[in-house]
């Protein structure tokens, strides 16, 4: 997992080798540089078989859920994932949660603490190092299709001012940790461990539903049995207790005048400390 050199940059035939799946990634798009993966798999959807994986080592125009952008330096993986499940309106959102826990489990070999908070962003000692946005694509015939999007910071070494106190690197993480400089991530390595463990968790989840992971999602949710802030889509904060998280991925959610709802990770954006 780790690259015995500074240059930690990664090329195709590196992933391929790496590369043990059927469907994820036998078809793998390498840009240099594009505005956004996501928006390159949405517009070329049609034409392009489900499982295609796009990369891009820079993205300018990134963007993550609810509109904020995403930082596209070097160092980050950019990766957008075509799927086509036949039921995409409903299965939207748990393919999020079963996605953060297949890159958790990539993530395992690095010895770090890492954490997920509901919905599908991963941290390190509370810092992000991962965000996940599913987009639905409507395609002509009346046929939804789903593009998976996932920014993962590797071998970052810097972040844009404005969220350099909430965000984090594999590398920055590892470096601090061993108290050791120079330490790169295998990228290609990585991204090959990515597709094999969505490739496994997504035909998993098609045959089994999102019960089969919902324990393992409850282990690792840093959010159970905490008190939260929440902002609603209509900017309006409420602030409760985290409860459970539901049979649907939702979670079970107590106001702070003890009213209790679900609340459907569309809708939110959470605050871990209040
Ligand atoms: C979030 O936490 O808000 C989700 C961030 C998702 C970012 C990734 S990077 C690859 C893909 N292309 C994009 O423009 N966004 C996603």
């Amino acid at each position: 997992m780790y690259k015995n050199s500074d240059n930690y940059d990664y090329e195709k035939k590196d992933i391929d080798i790496n590369l043990s799946t059927k469907i994820i990634g036998k078809n793998i798009i390498i840009f240099d540089e594009i505005d956004s993966t996501n928006k390159f798999l949405k517009e070329n959807s049609k034409e392009i078989d489900e499982g295609t994986v796009v990369l891009a080592k820079r993205q300018t125009n990134g963007y993550g859920r609810r509109g904020n952008s995403w930082a596209g330096t070097e160092g980050g993986v950019f990766l957008s994932i075509l799927l086509k499940p036949d039921k995409v309106i409903n299965d939207s959102a748990r393919i999020s949660l079963v996605t953060a826990l297949s890159i958790k489990k990539t993530l395992i070999e690095t010895e770090l603490p890492i954490e997920i908070k509901w919905p599908n962003d991963l941290l390190i000692n509370g810092k992000k190092i991962c965000g996940i946005l599913t987009e639905i694509v409507n395609l002509d015939e009346g046929e939804d299709v789903l593009v998976l999007g996932i920014g993962l910071n590797v071998n970052n070494t810097h972040f844009p001012l404005e969220i350099s106190k909430i965000a984090t690197s594999l590398k920055i993480e590892k470096e601090k940790k061993e108290n050791f400089e120079n330490i790169n991530f295998d990228t290609a390595k990585i991204i090959a461990s990515i597709c094999k463990n969505i490739e496994i968790a997504y035909y998993t989840y098609l045959s089994d539903g999102f019960s089969f992971f919902l324990e393992e999602y409850r282990k690792n949710c840093i959010n159970i049995g905490k008190k939260v802030k929440i902002l609603c889509a209509d900017k309006n904060f409420e602030q409760g207790t985290v409860l459970d998280i539901n049979k649907d991925g939702s979670i079970l959610f107590e106001d702070e005048f003890g009213k209790i709802k679900n609340i459907f990770s569309g809708e939110i954006s959470i605050k871990v400390d209040i």
